[in-house]
């Protein structure tokens, strides 16, 4: 008896449910996002985010999702008042977001508007939502790419896990209002490229070639 080949294999696979349903996959597209925003093992945990800086050079860098909702088009990452970004965002809210998971096979490119929350309410309950651990990255007393002349001194063990209250001064929230989806699905069977935008109260999608 001789072994079925991969191809055959690929042949007789169970394509997904949105593989031609354009509404079926922008449900997907934000089912994802939602869920990478819970899975630190979703490689929609940590999109990268790109800015435009002060030159008008485009700037990107990895970020936690740290929630999706697509009731309200939303996408919500936490930063440090004075990091680059923040800046770049003050001065120019767009943001683009991209998203990859590997075993998904999917890429999702965000077009959206970035809005900065610090000291009201949506910086207030995010802070209140988050880990010790990662409330300890907004106390250190240099700004975040600060030039030094060593490697700072390595964390007692008691401090890894233990913040005080004292980072909150620098959180900030950063609210992405996305208005732009494009969604690529890779699959043997031929590939799946669309787009929606936002308009007029609704998302307005087409098919576009691969
Ligand atoms: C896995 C991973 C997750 C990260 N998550 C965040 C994050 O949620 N927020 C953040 O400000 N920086 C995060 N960073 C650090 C940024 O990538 C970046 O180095 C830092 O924020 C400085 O960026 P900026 O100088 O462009 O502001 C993360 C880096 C990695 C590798």
């Amino acid at each position: 008896m001789s072994t079925p080949e991969p191809r055959s294999e690929a042949a007789h696979r169970v394509l997904p449910g949105y593989y031609n349903d354009l509404p079926g996959s922008l449900d997907h597209a934000w089912a994802m996002m939602v869920r990478g925003a819970g899975d630190r093992r979703s490689g929609f945990h940590t999109p990268s985010v790109a800015t435009v800086d002060e030159a008008g050079e485009p700037s990107q860098r990895v970020m936690v999702l740290r929630a999706a909702d697509p009731a309200q088009r939303t996408l919500r990452l936490h930063t440090d008042v004075r990091s680059q970004k923040f800046a770049h965002i003050g001065r120019q809210p767009r943001v683009s977001v991209l998203f990859y998971d590997a075993h998904a096979k999917l890429q999702l490119r965000i077009g959206a508007r970035g809005q900065l929350h610090t000291s009201d309410d949506v910086a207030r309950a995010a802070w209140a939502a988050s880990r010790a651990q990662s409330r300890l990255c907004y106390e250190q007393g240099l700004a975040p790419g600060a030039e030094v002349d060593a490697p700072l001194p390595e964390l007692p063990v008691d401090r890894r896990f233990a913040a005080a209250d004292d980072g909150q001064k620098n959180f900030a929230v950063l609210m992405a209002t996305v208005d732009r989806i494009e969604w690529l699905y890779l699959a043997i069977e031929g590939h799946r490229r669309a787009r929606w935008m936002w308009s007029e109260g609704g998302w307005q999608g087409t098919w576009l070639a691969p």
